[in-house]
C-alpha cells in the first residue's frame, strides 16, 4: 500500500509531478483542490470570493481528513497552504503516509507564478513587485510546516521527469 502526499508552495509543480509519478508508479493521483471544488460545487477562486478564506481552510481540513480515511493507495497533491493550517500536518504524519516536499526557491517560484497568478486568489491582485516580497515572507512562515515532510526534493531548474526519477529512487 502506498500513500504519497506532495507538499509545496503554489507553483512548485505538485500537480505535474503527481501526474507523472502516477504513471510511473501505476497509482491513482488526486489533487485536493479538485476534490474540494467537486465536493463544494465551486472553484477555489469562487470559494475564496463568496465564502472567504476561513471557510476555505475549514473545508480544506474536512476534505483532507475524509480523503485520508477513505483512500487506500494514492498520490495526493495538496494546496500550497494545506499543511500549514489546523492539525493538517499532524494528520499527514500518520503511519504509512510518505510526505514529499517539492522545495523551490523564492526566485524560481516568482518566475513560475508571475504569468499564472490569476488562478490563485492569494496572488491574483498583487503587482509583480508585491508578489516577490509576499512569496518570500509567506514561504518563510510555511517552511516550518513544509520541512516536517518525510522527504525533501529540490526542484529548481529541474525538468519534471528528472524530479520524478529522483523521487522514484528515494522511494524504492
Ligand atoms: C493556496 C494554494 C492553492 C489553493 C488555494 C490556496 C495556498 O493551491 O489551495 O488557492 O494557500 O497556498 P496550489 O498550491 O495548488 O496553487
Amino acid at each position: 500500500m502506498s500513500k504519497i502526499v506532495l507538499i509545496g508552495y503554489m507553483g512548485s509543480g505538485k500537480s505535474t509531478i503527481a501526474r507523472l509519478l502516477s504513471e510511473k508508479l501505476q497509482l491513482n493521483s488526486f489533487d485536493l483542490d479538485y476534490v474540494i471544488e467537486e465536493k463544494e460545487g465551486l472553484t477555489i477562486s469562487n470559494i475564496f470570493k463568496d465564502k472567504g478564506e476561513v471557510y476555505f481552510r475549514k473545508s480544506e481540513t474536512q476534505h483532507l481528513t475524509s480523503f485520508l480515511q477513505q483512500q487506500k493507495s494514492y498520490i495526493l497533491s495538496l494546496g500550497g497552504g494545506t499543511p500549514c493550517y489546523g492539525n493538517n500536518m499532524e494528520l499527514l504524519k500518520q503511519n504509512g503516509i510518505i510526505t514529499i516536499y517539492l522545495k523551490a526557491s523564492i526566485n524560481e517560484l516568482y518566475n513560475r507564478l508571475e504569468t499564472e497568478k490569476s488562478k490563485r486568489p492569494l496572488l491574483a491582485n498583487k503587482t509583480n513587485e508585491e508578489m516577490k516580497d509576499f512569496i518570500a515572507k509567506h514561504l518563510f512562515e510555511r517552511n516550518v510546516f513544509y520541512n516536517q515532510s518525510k522527504l525533501i526534493v529540490s526542484v529548481d531548474g529541474k525538468a519534471p521527469e528528472h524530479i520524478v526519477n529522483e523521487i522514484f529512487k528515494l522511494l524504492v
